[in-house]
């Protein structure tokens, strides 16, 4: 099972370890623009592998994409990420282009793969590689919601203080820092509803630290994050290549699904061998559906600076 990487930063390369340590692929190359980095990354990766006891084969390369030919899966994480006091949508001149053209190099070698999109703005990001991919919606994912999801169940650990796996919870609407909805009423400690096990003012804490998580931590790091981000994306890409069928809040193009339609936003999609197996239609109540509609129109706007590409 190959697995390509395009963008050997931080993400990508975390992402690539996730999955070797995880034995996920048997190969994955990582790309990258700058000159050796993607080989360097590569190397080091590869020089964990007797300590670490893993066989996954990572590669790595300068821009030839003849090396990714017939992935299953393509992940793209080119592009610049957040500086301090940046919103993941002033990301979007730059990363389009790098979207573009990276898009283009790895269809003309993997015509059969299913993308998965990382690159900010992410719902933005996602509808462009759909369009310029011009592939079916099922094969092109955006990794938003997995990250949200993996924060939101941190920040109900941390404030119930209980094993974070004994916790579920999940994160739909957009990837933005105002778009993102925290689903508190769905969350759960080992089935007990958290309404019913924290306070109205300690969920609203919960929900407020997830929101603002990335920007957190881009404050404290300086750049974006890189840890839980490339282990939420390794989560999408072994559920794709096993087809586990798990249930991943992913942004997805919406046909009519939650109301909406003509924009990639954040679901609860099962995911497979085929991408999107299918979005679960969870029922909202009308401060959700509020909630949603506003994240959608945001979602709207940030995707009308795509028209010149
Ligand atoms: P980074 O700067 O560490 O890595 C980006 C890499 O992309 C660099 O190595 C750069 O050389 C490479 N690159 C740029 N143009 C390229 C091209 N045309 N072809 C191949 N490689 C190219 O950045 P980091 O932290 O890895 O973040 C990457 C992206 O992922 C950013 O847009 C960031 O905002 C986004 N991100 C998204 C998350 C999500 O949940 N969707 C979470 C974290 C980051
Ligand atoms: C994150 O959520 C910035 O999207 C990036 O960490």
């Amino acid at each position: 099972m190959k697995v390509t990487i395009i963008g050997a930063g931080n993400v990508g390369a975390t992402c690539a370890d996730v999955i070797a340590n995880r034995r996920i692929a048997s190969e994955v190359v990582l790309v990258d623009i700058s000159e050796g980095y993607a080989e360097g990354k590569a190397m080091d990766i590869m020089q964990c592998a007797s300590n670490s006891k893993f066989d996954t084969i990572v590669k790595g390369t300068t821009g030839d994409y003849s090396q990714t030919a017939n992935s299953e899966v393509i992940v793209v994480t080119s592009g610049i990420p957040r500086k301090p006091g940046m919103t993941r949508e002033e990301l979007i001149g730059t990363n389009a282009s790098v979207v573009k053209s990276v898009i283009e190099n790895a269809l003309k070698y993997s015509p059969n793969a299913i993308f998965v999109m990382v690159t900010n703005p992410l719902d933005t990001m996602t509808l462009a590689a759909l369009k310029i991919s011009g592939l079916d919606r099922k094969r092109v994912i955006g990794m938003g919601g997995a990250l949200d999801s993996a924060r939101f169940k941190y920040f109900l650990s941390k404030k119930l203080d209980k094993p974070v796996y004994d916790i579920e919870g999940m994160v739909i609407g957009g990837h933005g820092d105002t778009t993102m909805i925290p689903l508190i009423r769905y969350a759960t400690y080992k089935g007990i509803p958290v309404t019913q096990l924290l306070s109205v003012e300690e969920q609203e804490e919960v929900c407020k630290s997830t929101m603002v998580g990335g920007a957190t931590l881009t404050k404290l790091l300086g750049t974006s994050a890189w840890y839980a981000p490339g282990a939420a994306v390794a989560n999408v890409v072994e559920s794709i290549l096993n087809d586990f069928k798990r249930l991943i809040p992913c942004s997805v193009f919406l046909e009519g699904e939650y109301g909406q339609e003509g924009i990639c936003i954040g679901v609860p999609c099962i995911i497979g061998k085929n991408g999107v197996e299918q979005i679960v239609d969870i029922k909202l109540n009308d401060k959700e559906l509020e909630k949603f509609i506003a994240s959608a129109n945001a979602v709207r706007d940030t995707n009308k600076e795509l028209t010149n590409i």
